[in-house]
């Protein structure tokens, strides 16, 4: 049996009145650099609930990037060590040996137990000052942490789904197709196997609504969906110019065989067969936008997308 260690204990104390049982101890030392020490930690998780505060302000008023990293690194290097000068100096850490006894214990062992357990719940719950310190700390912490969600900024609600062209839904005009300087497009203005970006007429700076307009051969048979038969007009087919893997323009045409093809990733779509994806990452076909002609002539959309545009993201089926 090795010997009792014990800091702090007077002799023919309750503990050491345990006999050959273990014991530990924190290393309190003198009440004077106990106090000391309760002192400095409490003043570490001070100056931490001021840094975190400051944290929440610093971002409230706009932020400043530099500014919120060194107040975030006073908040948790503040927490950080007053939790290990409240440990280093409270908590007990000795090593101790005992060698196997018998698995009952006497009732004094029993008393010794119970004796040190107090003791060493009072290191904790004795602390009011440290504990009120330290929860204001990472109260103040946490709630400066929280301040980042306004970062994520506004809602997108219906932004992702619906582009300028859903206007045209129920109206007898639709929405005509222009070029990037507004004006708009007539079927016979575009040649066999031509190509032209087109926008919601007075929305050419949509970020979601370019659009590629294609006259197909007469030669080339479209296989679309029964219900888009009648989006398209004399052989004229428009689709999103936004590839569906991560949103680059599609600006290449093949048009021997009509296929469009994604400069970033080589995907490439089938214009014939609903720009369904035959080759590269993407997954989706491009949404295709039903097109006519209104009474002056011009090429309209007579409603939104087939789908949202560009790549996926987390409820576009719903
Ligand atoms: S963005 Fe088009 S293939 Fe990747």
């Amino acid at each position: 049996m090795t010997d009792i260690e014990s800091h702090g204990e007077p002799a023919g104390s309750a503990a050491g009145a345990a006999g050959d049982r273990p014991q530990t101890s924190g290393r309190a030392g003198t009440p004077h650099s106990a106090a000391a020490a309760e002192t400095l930690a409490a003043a570490c998780f001070l100056v931490a609930a001021v840094a975190a505060v400051a944290l929440g302000i610093v971002y409230w008023r706009g932020g400043q990037t530099q500014l919120e990293g060194l107040l975030l690194a006073v908040a948790m290097g503040g927490i950080g060590v007053g939790i290990v000068v409240w440990a280093k100096r409270f908590m007990p850490d000795d090593e101790v040996e005992e060698d196997r006894h018998p698995l009952v214990s006497s009732d004094e062992e029993i008393a010794a137990f119970r004796s040190d357990f107090e003791h060493g719940e009072q290191s904790i719950v004795g602390r009011r000052l440290l504990i009120g310190s330290l929860g204001a700390a990472l109260t103040a912490l946490g709630a400066a942490l929280l301040f980042p969600i306004r970062s994520l900024g506004p809602r997108p609600g219906r932004g992702l789904k619906r582009t300028p062209y859903a206007a045209a839904r129920g109206r007898p005009g639709g929405v005509r197709l222009v070029r990037a300087d507004n004006t708009p497009l007539r079927p016979n203005e575009l040649a066999v196997d031509g190509v032209v970006t087109v926008f919601p007429e007075d929305h050419t700076e949509a970020a979601d609504s370019p659009t590629l307009v294609i006259r197909t051969r007469p030669s080339q048979e479209l296989q679309l969906p029964a219900d888009r038969e009648d989006w398209v007009v004399s052989g004229i087919i428009a689709y999103s110019k936004l590839c569906t893997h991560v949103g680059c323009p599609v600006g290449l045409y093949q048009a021997g065989e009509a296929l469009l093809l994604c400069p970033c990733h080589q995907s490439t779509f089938d214009v014939l067969d609903g720009a369904r994806p035959v080759f590269g990452p993407a997954a989706r076909p491009l949404p295709q936008l039903p097109i006519a002609v209104d009474d002056e002539g011009y090429l309209i959309a007579t409603a939104d997308f087939s789908g949202p545009v560009g790549p996926g993201f987390w409820d576009r089926d719903r």
